[in-house]
């Protein structure tokens, strides 16, 4: 049994090829990096377009590369949900049309659900139950993963997510796009103590995040209490110091919060996935709270960690269950 499967949520157009073990046979992505990067951020119309010229192009090199042919696929699976409406649209009708002329069923998944089912393609072995973080650009959330299609939502970000968190401070240091691999690349030449930012919800019970703050004091550290006043030059020195001082508080948060929820769940496995999981800084924290936990860390490759098709593989297990997507099918964005 062969999927085909799309992912177009944001600025990733990317298709794979899997079996129903599942085994990846395939998975390529264009990146739009190169389209948005003048813009210091995804631009959702921008995105809609390339996704548009880019699919058709993408799906035939996923299946060159998995040597398979269109008519030898049995199903089509897309992520449908959340993302940009515009972006996801794209997938969404592209799935339908395949599954049609294909004359195969149609399946859906989650696109923040697919990313820790990532962990379980890159284990090739069972990760359920499991705690579930998810760190991406648009999310950051813990699960208790009951099994692949059952999470129970245990909690999230307030108001920025840490990837955004990235890509913020990074358009602040004058670091570029994508923000989160500048500025890690930025805080490795850095003293991650050097500024003693704020970390959100460190001591409180609750499994929730909050960025925004952090966000702004750098901000302020960067530019002064006087926000009226023109920027100053780029901080030089001080922007390595600054990058490793905020993204030391982003890990040290959201280590602290994996270590609770595996404390206050029982379970002694951890999933990670999303964008920002392809931080060093952050594996090798996670890495070491796991150990000390006596708990088993799961996190993918970087590939498979930002946004791609293959981990959409997790619409296997809809399949499974004969529950097929019909063919009015929304794109949801949230
Ligand atoms: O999962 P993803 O590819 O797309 C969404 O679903 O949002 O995550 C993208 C986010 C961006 O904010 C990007 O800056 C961040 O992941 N990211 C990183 C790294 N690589 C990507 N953040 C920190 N360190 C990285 N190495
Ligand atoms: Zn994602």
């Amino acid at each position: 049994m062969r999927f085909l499967a799309l992912e177009t949520s944001c600025d990733e157009t990317a298709a794979a090829v899997f079996t129903d073990e599942p085994v990846v046979l395939s998975s390529v992505i264009a990146s739009q990096t190169d389209l948005h990067a003048r813009f210091g951020g995804v631009v959702p119309e921008v995105a809609a377009r390339a996704h548009v010229q880019r699919l058709l192009p993408v799906i035939d090199e996923a299946l060159r590369q998995a040597n398979v042919s269109l008519p030898q696929i049995g199903c089509v699976a897309v992520l449908n949900t959340p993302g940009l409406v515009g972006a996801l649209l794209v997938g969404v009708s592209a799935a339908k049309m395949l599954a049609v002329t294909l004359g195969v069923p149609l399946v859906c998944a989650n696109h923040i659900e697919a990313h820790i089912y990532a962990c379980r393609l890159a284990a090739g072995r069972e990760i359920f139950p499991c705690v579930g973080l998810v760190v991406s650009g648009g999310h950051t959330s813990l699960f208790h993963c009951h099994a692949p299609l059952r999470f129970e939502l245990l909690g999230a970000t307030r108001d920025d997510a840490a990837g955004e968190a990235f890509d913020k401070v990074a358009s602040l240091l004058g670091l570029g796009f994508p923000g989160g691999p500048a500025v890690e690349r930025e805080a490795a030449g850095g003293n991650p103590q050097a500024f003693p930012f704020p970390r959100t919800f460190l001591r409180d019970d609750r499994l929730d995040f909050s960025f925004s703050g952090l966000k702004t004091a750098v901000l302020y550290t960067v530019r002064g209490n006087d926000l009226s006043r023109p920027a100053p030059e780029p901080p030089g020195p001080r922007r390595a110091d600054l990058a490793a001082s905020f993204q030391q508080a982003v890990v040290d948060v959201l280590t602290a919060k994996a270590r609770q929820a595996l404390q206050r769940t029982g379970l002694r496995r951890l999933a990670v996935g999303g964008g920002v999981s392809a931080n060093g800084a952050l594996r090798a924290a996670l890495e070491q709270m796991a150990r000390q936990e006596e708990a088993e860390l799961f996190i993918p490759p970087p590939q498979l960690c930002t946004d791609n098709a293959a981990m959409a593989a997790l619409a296997v297990e809809k399949w499974r269950r004969q529950e097929w997507a019909p063919l009015d099918l929304d794109a949801v964005p949230n």
